[in-house]
């Protein structure tokens, strides 16, 4: 039996999604103490283009299965320069990002969004179609590697993510990587400001990719405060803490590959129902670190 890799959900209202797995929801109280605590929540702000956080909480997706739904976030300035210009606060599509990806040399795309009020990123990756070709055709698949703490030990490594289990021993096949999408909590791990895709042009953003995980090339997440880098495509086990109350926790997220960040971006579990792509909020602890 597969071991089991338990993160404590967070208590809050259980709601029915499509593959049966229980979920919690986010509240605003919870939604407010992650964004705005101390200088992370201004530093936040002016990574947004300080763009009315009022309409996060009044952003509350709703689709058919509840409030779960993705949403495009378009910062302040940014209309006409990133492909999802005209979509802000409109629920994210599969389709929308298989499209975008199509006009990329490396068949990525990405964007930035708000998922219960909190601030993610979305990635597209066309795994599927390039797992099994070597790396030596540089084309981007999702990669595997060791997890480092902010110390220098190992915690973990990616392809643990497969061992993870819900609570009654099924695999947890949301939060695993499928359907060459990627979802990802968005506050850097250094000082809690919100990375972006392609929000700045310069080599990190380009758009190319090298295998390994490594910080040259292209399509990273970059954070514009003190230019913390994350490559989208390698995964690993890490840990992160909790600056409020001193409380480790363990995840499983993407890469940090430079800048003063300790450590990578968690991800968040999701299911594509009906093209609608609806984030779970099955690991509450792993979006605290700016707590
Ligand atoms: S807050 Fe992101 S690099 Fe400092």
């Amino acid at each position: 039996m597969a071991r089991q890799f338990r993160l404590r959900p967070a208590p809050g209202v259980v709601d029915e999604v499509p593959s049966g797995l229980e979920v919690t929801t986010l509240d605003r109280r919870r939604f407010m103490k992650y964004t705005f605590n101390a200088a992370g929540g201004v530093i936040a702000m002016v990574s947004l283009g300080a763009v009315g956080f009022a309409s996060f909480l009044m952003g509350q997706a709703t689709t058919s299965e509840g409030d779960t739904g993705v949403k495009y976030w378009v910062p302040k300035g940014q209309e006409d320069t990133v492909w999802y210009g005209n979509l802000h606060l409109e629920i994210m599509k599969k389709s929308d990002l298989v499209a975008q990806a199509a006009t990329s040399d490396t068949g990525m795309a990405g964007a930035q969004g708000v998922w219960s009020g909190l601030p993610i990123n979305i990635i597209y990756i066309p795994h599927e179609e390039n797992q099994s070709k070597p790396p030596s055709e540089g084309v981007p698949r999702i990669q595997y590697g060791g997890g480092y703490d902010s110390a220098g030990a190992f915690v973990g490594h990616g392809r643990e993510i497969f061992d993870v289990t819900l609570e009654d021993g099924s695999p947890d096949d949301a939060l695993q990587p499928h359907d060459n999408i990627l979802l990802l909590f968005s506050r850097c791990p250094h000082l809690c400001c919100i990375p972006g895709w392609q929000l700045v042009a310069n080599d990190f953003t380009s758009d190319t990719w090298l295998p390994g995980g490594v910080d040259a090339g292209g399509n990273k997440l970059f954070c514009i405060c003190h230019s913390s880098r994350y490559d989208p495509t390698m995964l690993e086990k890490n840990s992160n803490r909790n600056r409020n109350d001193g409380s480790t926790f363990e995840y499983f997220g993407v890469k940090r590959t430079g800048g003063p960040a300790p450590v990578g971006l968690p991800l968040i579990p999701f299911v594509v129902t009906d093209d609608v792509i609806e984030g779970l909020d099955t690991y509450q602890e792993w979006y605290t670190f700016c707590d």
